[in-house]
């Protein structure tokens, strides 16, 4: 068994694609948001310390935007659009004082 305890954050992303009649998070916006999350967190020098990883569905879909939960701080967000993720990051990383 392998020990990851260094990792103190995890950014789970929706980029689930159902079928068009259903509601789903807004197609591609969870793809722009999971690349952003990734490329800051390797050019703040952060990828020992967390992760962004793209998941299926969080159960809470929104048509307008991805859903995202921020762990340990069990903070869940649906309607998220690229240009709210700075923003969010920033307030992440405060709480866990990085
Ligand atoms: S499709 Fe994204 S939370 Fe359900």
């Amino acid at each position: 068994m392998l020990s990851h305890s260094e990792l103190i954050g995890r950014i789970f992303i929706c980029t689930n694609e159902k079928a068009p009649e259903k509601a789903q998070c807004l197609k591609g916006e969870g793809e722009k948001c999971a690349q952003w999350l990734k490329e800051e967190i390797e050019k703040r020098g952060l990828k020992s310390k967390m992760r962004a990883t793209k998941t299926k569905c969080l159960g809470y879909c929104d048509v307008n935007g991805a859903s995202l939960i921020f762990e340990p701080t069990h903070e869940q967000y649906s309607d998220v659009k690229l240009e709210d993720v700075p923003k969010l990051f920033e307030a992440f990383l405060e709480k866990l004082k990085i």
